[in-house]
């Protein structure tokens, strides 16, 4: 938690999901009750098949849907990309960008996240970058420079329009069950602090920081109320709205 902050719950559902699973985003919606809404906020990133009818399930609440990846360009011959204006269109707040698993299939650099940072935020979307060392950089005691280099890189100088958030994904803790330490995620988020403020001056004080990589309902408490964590990145327990939901309860305790 960061004092001043109000946390982000945020799911990815990565590759997952079809039109059969939109019971789930309605479940989600109803149950981010009043309660929740005025401790967190709460988001789902769907695949891009489903955004424009997930929005729509949760048109009358408070969940807000997102994609998880954009194209850095308005338009043009991009086949198969989407652009930061269908995502909106489609009915989406927000967009995940630099996720590790495109920097790993899709050989995106951290220059081309940054510029789909940028568009992203251009459009107005919460735009949510991600960084995060591998297990092979953790054992090489490299992970802070890898963050600060992941930092340097991958976040614009300046922006308008939406609001940046900065997610700190170990690779080796997504999708694995490991987590780091709470004191070892308490070093990485003091570290991005710092590296922000260092940078943007007092905004980067009100930059919301994520924790993602194996979060579930039995763990969130204790990452959660880590400082300078203002939230979770959610994969796996995001496709259940039971799991995000339990999550999100922890919140309730902190
Ligand atoms: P996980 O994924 O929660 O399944 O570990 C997190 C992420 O990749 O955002």
């Amino acid at each position: 938690m960061t004092p001043g902050i109000k946390p982000l719950v945020a799911g990815n559902w990565k590759m997952n999901g079809t039109s059969a699973s939109l019971g789930e985003i309605g479940a989600m919606n109803t149950g981010f009750d009043a309660g929740l809404q005025q401790k967190i906020d709460m988001l789902v990133c769907v695949p891009a098949t489903l955004l424009f009818q997930a929005s729509e399930v949760a048109r009358n609440g408070r969940l807000q849907t997102g994609a998880q990846d954009c194209h850095a360009r308005s338009s043009g011959a991009h086949t198969g990309d989407i652009s930061v204006a269908m995502i909106a269109d489609a009915g989406g707040s927000a967009v995940i960008v630099g996720h590790s698993e495109r920097r790993a299939d899709h050989g995106e650099t951290s220059e081309a996240v940054r510029e789909k940072a940028v568009a992203g935020l251009g459009e107005g979307l919460q735009t949510i970058v991600c960084i995060g060392e591998t297990e092979e950089e953790r054992k090489g005691g490299k992970t802070l420079d890898v963050l600060k280099e992941q930092l340097a890189l991958s976040l614009p100088d300046q922006w308008q329009g939406g609001e940046l958030v900065v997610a700190y994904e170990p690779v080796w803790a997504i999708g694995t069950g490991l987590t780091p330490t709470a004191d070892d995620v308490a070093e990485a988020h003091a570290f991005m602090r710092a590296e922000l403020v260092g940078r943007y001056g007092e905004i980067g004080n009100a930059i919301r920081l994520l924790y993602g990589g194996s979060v579930k309902p039995g763990n969130a408490k204790e990452l959660m109320a880590v400082a300078n964590v203002d939230g979770a990145l959610v994969g796996g327990a995001s496709l259940k709205a039971a799991d995000l939901l339990g999550i999100a309860a922890a919140y309730l305790e902190i």
